[in-house]
């Protein structure tokens, strides 16, 4: 027997008995008079062993000797500790060692394997391994873990099967760039990593499945970001029989489930909010509702006062940081600059600061006088104390820039805490995204998601118009899920690819399959998918998803632990039949 407790569990209860344990070494206290105290941790928790020279002086010359992350295996009996520390659940007792065997010796550690490392983000990533052994690491992973085990039962208890589709497939339309991967035995031809498993799942529902669900790995050549990786993973799930409210029931209820059985939290009920209303308030089609500070338009109270930067554009929207008078100049210039930064585009920022008197002082003070300050402030609800911040500019542009500020500002503001989950549904999302520059519709969900049928008479007049029966799952700010009513009628499909520019020979190449299928009866279906990684990293409070996947791509997708991606043999190249030139693009 290696061990038979753990460096977490040992308790006063446990005084006088003999434990043997294992684990690394952590530290090695050497406090002199003959005493050595080593931690020992695992997976569980640190135990403090003791070592005492006037007990047996050849294991205090080799506790002595021990280095950081050794391995061992101690036995030794449960005492009481003189000085105790309570903020460690062993920190009552110590295990006075009478036999250790130290199991592997180990070199010493790039870092510090502690909760605060000073090891720096490369160096962890390329010893991940090492990285993983640090408590928070560990922990981010065991919420992982609890999450999809209980993701599993909740779908598990409703009659969801779990179904694993094939990896190397072809190209899915998910509006991504796809990884390719060369066939040996089909030479010049690529399988394709599935971007989701969209197409499948909804094959499973002609199969009559009628309730699916994977946890399941989707690949996407993406430009990274904190809430993207090239390998994640989804929770991804379709139903048979159901209207978009059964599936935005059924989530929401998985999401209840998740919040009360890992975190104690009762939510409540999930609002609901169309695309447009986030747009025209937010800014976003993910908004973070933890804090208000909703935009105003006041464009129409600002013409003809000779300001020709509001008087020329096309929208002046305004938001209310409640307190924010005490924003010192320097302070607001700050914000101008980050407005400012290419990353957001913004050309300026224009402010009204309500002092506490109930004068309003503003930038713009040369063009608008008390009067018409007051307008703004009023139509805004600005109180004395309160600062106004105001972006014009193209609309689109304009309000995206404003939810860049209003998300900075709410985190200056401490509106944004970690603590506090603020959940919706975002509904009624365009069919269709039209790109200026080819011309042409996109599907912006993707091609299979059915229109609302009340739009359908606009989808020749208007297609742009056209509102889908689509939904996405919104937590603080972060897209957490998303999904669709899929269409299910041939004749609506092939209207939707004629609107999307497919040729029938183009479509039918790409998705001929599950036009076909379709022709065998498809049952009304819906669905949606969820990011594990991101639902893991809200709980946990994480500023990016790669604290909560055990290895991670870095910011330029590479694997720094194993390095990869790297180059072949020529001969691993040879049986794929290609030849590799780099061609420049620069
Ligand atoms: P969608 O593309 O919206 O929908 O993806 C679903 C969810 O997956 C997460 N996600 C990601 N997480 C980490 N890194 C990425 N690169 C990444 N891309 C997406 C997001 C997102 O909400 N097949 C459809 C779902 C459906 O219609 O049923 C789909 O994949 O949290």
């Amino acid at each position: 027997m290696y061990r038979n407790h753990t460096c977490g569990e040992l308790t006063l209860a446990n005084v006088d008995n003999i434990v043997i344990l294992a684990g690394w070494v952590q530290k090695v206290r050497k406090l002199g008079g003959g005493m050595t105290f080593v931690d020992l941790r695992d997976r569980y928790g640190i135990t403090q062993l003791a070592f005492n020279r006037s007990v047996d002086e050849e294991l205090y010359e080799q506790a002595n000797k021990l280095g950081r992350e050794f391995v061992l295996q101690v036995t030794g009996k449960v005492q009481e500790r003189e000085s105790k520390n309570p903020n460690n659940p062993t920190g009552d007792i110590e295990i006075i060692v009478s036999e250790m065997v130290i199991l592997n010796a180990s070199d010493t550690p790039p870092f510090t394997i502690e909760d605060e490392t000073d090891g720096g983000d490369d160096l962890r990533m390329k010893y991940r391994y090492l990285d993983l052994r640090r408590n928070i690491v560990r922990g981010n992973l065991e919420l992982r873990h609890k999450i999809a085990f209980e993701t599993r039962r909740y779908l598990d208890e409703r009659n969801f099967l779990e179904v694993e589709t094939p990896v190397l497939i072809g190209s899915t339309p998910e509006g991504a760039r796809d990884f390719i991967v060369p066939s040996r035995m089909n030479p010049g031809e690529f399988y394709a990593l599935p971007q989701s498993p969209q197409l499948f799942k909804q094959l499973l529902m002609v199969s009559g499945f009628d309730r699916y669900f994977q946890i399941v790995k989707c690949f996407r050549d993406e430009d990274l970001r904190a809430d993207r990786q090239p390998e994640f993973t989804q929770i991804d799930c379709e139903m048979s029989f159901v209207k978009q409210e059964d599936v935005l029931e059924m989530f929401e209820g998985m999401t209840r489930h998740l919040f009360k059985k890992i975190k104690g939290i009762d939510l409540p009920a999930f609002p609901r909010m169309t695309y447009e209303h986030a747009m025209k308030y937010y800014g976003s089609d993910k908004p973070d509702t933890r804090f208000g500070m909703e935009f105003v338009e006041i464009k129409d109270l600002t013409i003809g006062k000779d300001f020709v930067v509001f008087d020329s554009s096309e929208y002046v929207g305004a938001i209310c940081a409640k307190g924010a008078a005490t924003y010192t100049r320097k302070q607001i210039d700050k914000l101008t600059d980050y407005v400012k930064r290419p990353q957001i585009g913004a050309k300026g920022l224009v402010y009204v600061r309500c002092e506490e008197d109930g004068t309003l002082k503003s930038s713009v003070d040369k063009f608008y006088d008390q009067d018409t300050l007051k307008l703004w402030a009023e139509r805004c609800k600005a109180e004395p104390g309160d600062l106004i911040l105001i972006i014009c500019g193209e609309t689109e542009k304009a309000q995206k820039q404003l939810c860049e500020l209003r998300l900075e500002v709410g985190e200056q503001l401490g509106l944004r805490d970690k603590n506090t989950f603020s959940c919706l549904w975002v509904v009624d999302f365009p069919l269709l995204e039209k790109d200026e520059e080819l011309g042409r519709y996109f599907a912006k969900h993707h091609p299979f998601t059915s229109p609302k049928e009340e739009d359908f008479a606009l989808l020749d007049s208007n297609p742009g118009a056209v509102r889908a029966n689509a939904y996405d799952m919104v937590i603080n700010g972060v897209e957490v899920g998303g999904g669709s009513v899929r269409i299910y009628n041939s004749q609506l499909q092939n209207k939707i690819f004629s609107v999307l520019g497919f040729s029938e020979e183009k479509a039918q190449a790409q998705f001929g399959f599950l036009m076909n299928a379709f022709k065998y009866g498809a049952p009304p279906h819906a669905g949606l998918a969820f990011g594990l990684d991101r639902l893991v990293s809200l709980f946990a409070g994480l500023d990016s998803i790669r604290d909560c996947i055990a290895f991670p791509k870095n910011t330029s997708g590479r694997d720094m632990m194993i390095d990869a991606p790297s180059t072949v043999e020529q001969e691993q190249l040879d049986e794929l039949h290609l030849k590799v030139t780099i061609i420049d693009k620069t």
